[in-house]
This record gives structure tokens, C-alpha cells and sequence, in this order.
């Protein structure tokens, strides 16, 4: 393993600044920088949209070039079978996709109890902030 993709879905470019009290003041560079600084020898090629079909591109991406899959799918966990087509393409190719998540959903308001993404998704880690993340890489790290 070369790279991984760290995609996340819309708003997380407000990270930083959006409901702090929920996802904290660090931004989405910080992230970038604080993974690349555990994935010895592993590119970290984090990218965020606010756009559907950009994130069901990159994820086609994934697919072509067998990239293992960090995503925050953001607001679209809830209610986009678009985004888990994607992901099932991309996990039936046997090639991981960690769903992540930096608050716990399933302790906040009740539409965000349901992902549609879960159910095709390698493996799920919600609640830690960044640590979510961190967790996910270290999951791929460990993988043959
Ligand atoms: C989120 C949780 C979602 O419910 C929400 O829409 C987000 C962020 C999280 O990382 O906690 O945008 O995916």
C-alpha cells in the first residue's frame, strides 16, 4: 500500500469553524498533516466535496487504482445509495473502505441514527474526532 484516500463529504471544509462544540477548531489541513505523520512511507491523499458525483469519481478512482478508503461521508452517511453504490463497488473489488465519523451520530438527533453507508463499508469508527481517523489509518497499516 502506497496511498490512501481520505475523502470527506460536504461541509468538512468548514471544519475549523463549523459547530466547534461538535467537531472541534482543528481544520482539515491539520488533519492532513497530523495522518501524514503516522503513515510512514504511505501517501495521504485527503480530499473533501461538497459535490455527490466528485466523491462517486474519486471512489470509481479507487476502484481503477485498488486504493484502500478512509471516508467521512458527512450529511450523505444518512441518505445517498448513490455514495454506497460507490462504496460497494469499491469493498466488492476487496479493497477496504473505513466509514469514519468525528462525532458519535448514533448519541445526536435521530436521522442521524441510520447510515445507508454502513451496511457495505470494510468497517465503521465514529466518536474519537481526528483520533476517528487515526484509528482507521492504523487499521489499514496493520492490513497484509
Ligand atoms: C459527521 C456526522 C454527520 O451526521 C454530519 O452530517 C457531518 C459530520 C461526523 O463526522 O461526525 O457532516 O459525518
Amino acid at each position: 500500500m502506497t496511498r490512501v484516500l481520505v475523502l470527506n463529504g460536504p461541509n468538512l471544509n468548514r471544519l475549523g469553524t463549523r459547530e466547534p462544540e461538535i467537531y472541534g477548531t482543528a481544520t482539515l489541513d491539520e488533519l492532513r498533516d497530523e495522518l501524514g505523520a503516522v503513515a510512514e512511507g504511505v501517501e495521504i491523499d485527503l480530499r473533501q466535496s461538497n459535490d455527490e458525483a466528485e466523491l462517486i469519481g474519486w471512489l470509481h478512482e479507487a476502484v481503477d487504482a485498488r486504493t484502500p478508503v478512509i471516508l467521512n461521508p458527512a450529511a450523505f452517511t444518512h441518505y445517498s445509495y448513490a455514495l454506497r453504490d460507490a462504496v460497494a463497488l469499491v469493498t466488492e473489488a476487496g479493497i477496504p473502505v473505513i466509514e469514519v465519523h468525528l462525532s458519535n451520530p448514533h448519541a445526536r438527533e435521530e436521522f442521524r441514527h441510520t447510515s445507508v453507508i454502513s451496511g457495505v463499508a470494510t468497517g465503521v469508527i465514529a466518536g474519537f474526532g481526528f483520533g476517528s481517523y487515526r484509528l482507521a489509518l492504523d487499521q489499514l497499516l496493520r492490513r497484509p
